[in-house]
């Protein structure tokens, strides 16, 4: 809100200021108390309780070994590491990847279809319903369209990865938790293989990649990558075999392909 100062009182000062385009609005995780209704919290909790538990809750629409959770860190609610704050004010939302406005629906399912290799929910099932509720109750207080702190993930500038470095730095610093061939453990989901996202997820985007392993992994912070290593890394792990997503050719249906989104399928087998 803009506020007139005392004295400056003029008629046309009546006139609402106009607000401007977007409004950026601090990171802010909503208390559990402020979900009042009880029947909007049963609701609501039952969607994060999905969210966390994606497989065991719907192992119909899960296609892999990931949870929700597992690129939204803490549970979605980490500032830079992609959170679901904030997240239901800014739909709907054109995206340039199907060339529509989507709701936030559309964007749930298409990590369910991409991330998860798995199956859209029925848009106003169960489900979905309770998975939207929890994402709005995770935008309580975020105005409509505005821009909050800490909102997606930091982006880095893109740099040519090497396949042979990315290597050395995978064995060196990411086998102790996902495994030897990247297949997961019990400390850590799988990074590629037939249990991990499929090529047409927003991880396979290797700037995406790249971003995301640069500031988040390894998830101890016991070594720090520099930027040439996160996109060395990221680019062997995401020209590893992988699920292949056969809708990708209908992506970007109207133009603005973002670098970094070249599909890779590798020729090499997919085993289990
Ligand atoms: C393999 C990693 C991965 C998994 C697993 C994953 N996502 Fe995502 N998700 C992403 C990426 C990458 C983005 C895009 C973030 C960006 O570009 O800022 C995204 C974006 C989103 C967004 C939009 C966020 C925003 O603020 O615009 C929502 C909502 C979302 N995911 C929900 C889900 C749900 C629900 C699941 C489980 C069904 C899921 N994601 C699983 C990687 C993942
Ligand atoms: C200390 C253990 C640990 C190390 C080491 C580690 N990670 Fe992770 N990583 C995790 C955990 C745990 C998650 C999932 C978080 C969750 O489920 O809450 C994860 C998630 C991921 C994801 C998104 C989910 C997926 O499986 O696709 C990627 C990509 C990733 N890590 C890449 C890497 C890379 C690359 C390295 C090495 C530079 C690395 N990690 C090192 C623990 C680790």
């Amino acid at each position: 809100m803009l506020l007139v100062p005392a004295g400056s009182a003029h008629p046309q000062a009546a006139a609402p200021p106009r607000q401007p385009a977007t409004r950026r609005v601090p990171f802010r995780v909503p208390s559990e108390a402020e979900l009042r209704d009880s029947a909007y919290r049963i609701s609501a909790l039952r969607g994060r309780a999905i969210l966390l538990a994606t497989r065991d809750s719907l192992p119909h629409n899960v296609g892999n070994s990931l949870r929700c959770a597992s690129c939204h860190l803490d549970n979605g609610l980490r500032p830079n590491a992609m959170p679901w704050v904030g997240t239901y004010a800014r739909f709907p939302q054109y995206r340039a990847r199907s060339g529509k406005v989507d709701l936030i629906e559309d964007r749930i399912n298409d990590c369910f279809e991409r991330s998860m290799n798995g199956k859209a929910l029925a848009p106003s099932g169960r489900d979905m319903r309770d998975i939207v509720a929890y994402l709005a109750f995770l935008s309580n207080g975020i105005p409509v369209g505005a821009q909050m702190e800490g909102q997606g993930l930091a982006r880095l500038q893109p740099l040519n990865g090497d396949l042979k470095r990315g290597i050395g730095i995978f064995v060196s610093t990411c086998t102790r938790c996902h495994g030897a061939n990247g297949q997961g453990t019990a400390l850590a989901p799988p990074l590629w293989g037939a249990h991990s996202y499929n090529v047409g997820a927003g991880m396979g985007n290797i700037i995406t990649a790249a971003s995301f392993i640069h500031a988040l992994m390894p998830i101890d912070r016991a070594q720090r990558l520099t930027e040439q290593q996160a996109f060395d890394v990221a680019t062997y792990i995401n020209t590893r075999p992988r699920p292949d997503f056969p809708r990708k050719i209908h992506d970007w249906p109207k133009g603005g392909k973002p670098a970094g989104a070249d599909y890779h399928v590798s020729k090499e087998d997919l085993h289990d």
